[in-house]
């Protein structure tokens, strides 16, 4: 299995479908957040609109995921989205049951164990403790707390639920968590892994920012 995870923290950047990164305004949005790495050692993975993934894999040196994939074998499967494809474009990993994007847990653990066979970063997307408890069965390298009722606002989940950090750490054991929600800044940051998680996902605090490479020096302070 490719070890390709690094101890630092990780920020995730979710493109979602946000025009202000899609087509050429995406490549744009790249090159800030690789400046941002080169400059400040930050450990950036990017999850990318599909129809982009293999140019950016190619064009940046950011970890390249998808947004999802689907429990379907390769083959007859016309429009699903596998973990063996991504492989072969040289994707890094996929977030999966994103909650704006959710999958049966039963197919959550097949891919899973599909992505762990290839060596692909699988990034679980759940909404509550529970479900964490349920997920980390599944070995991935990473589950990501998101309260749904805090995507896309201006509370962030480490201000608004810091409580809900620490019980998902406890609650995951040995499987890395990483948190999401309305995270713009380095406190954000700051409390998150002061809690115990191993980074953020961040979607509109970074790709709708007026200077998103900014937000990143930001999240380099919180950490260094
Ligand atoms: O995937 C991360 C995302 O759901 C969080 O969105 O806009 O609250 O950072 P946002």
């Amino acid at each position: 299995m490719k070890n390709l995870i690094n101890p630092t923290p990780l920020i995730l950047v979710n493109f979602k479908n946000f025009l202000e990164c899609s087509g050429a305004l995406s490549f744009q949005l790249a090159k800030k957040l690789q400046k941002s790495a080169d400059d400040t050692g930050l450990q950036i993975a990017i999850s990318v609109q599909s129809f982009l993934l293999s140019e950016m894999v190619k064009y940046t040196d950011l970890k390249i995921m998808s947004q999802h994939l689907d429990a379907k074998s390769e083959g007859s499967t016309t429009g699903s989205l596998i973990p063996e494809v991504l492989n072969s474009v040289g994707g890094w990993g996929s977030l999966l049951n994103h909650s704006e994007k959710r999958i049966p847990l039963e197919d959550v653990e097949k891919i899973v164990n599909r992505m762990n066979e290839l060596g692909l970063v699988s990034i679980v997307c759940v909404e509550n403790v529970e479900e964490v408890g349920i997920v980390s069965k599944f070995k991935p390298n990473f589950i990501a707390i998101e309260p749904p009722e805090l995507i896309g606002g201006d509370i962030s989940v480490s201000t608004a639920k810091p409580e809900l950090i620490t019980e998902s750490v406890l609650a995951a054991g040995e499987v890395s968590v990483l948190v999401g929600a309305g995270i713009k800044n380095g406190d954000d940051l700051k409390i998150a892994l002061a809690l115990g998680a191993k980074g953020v996902l961040v979607a509109s605090g970074v790709c709708k920012a007026k200077d998103p490479y900014e937000v990143m020096l930001d999240f380099a302070k919180a950490i260094n």
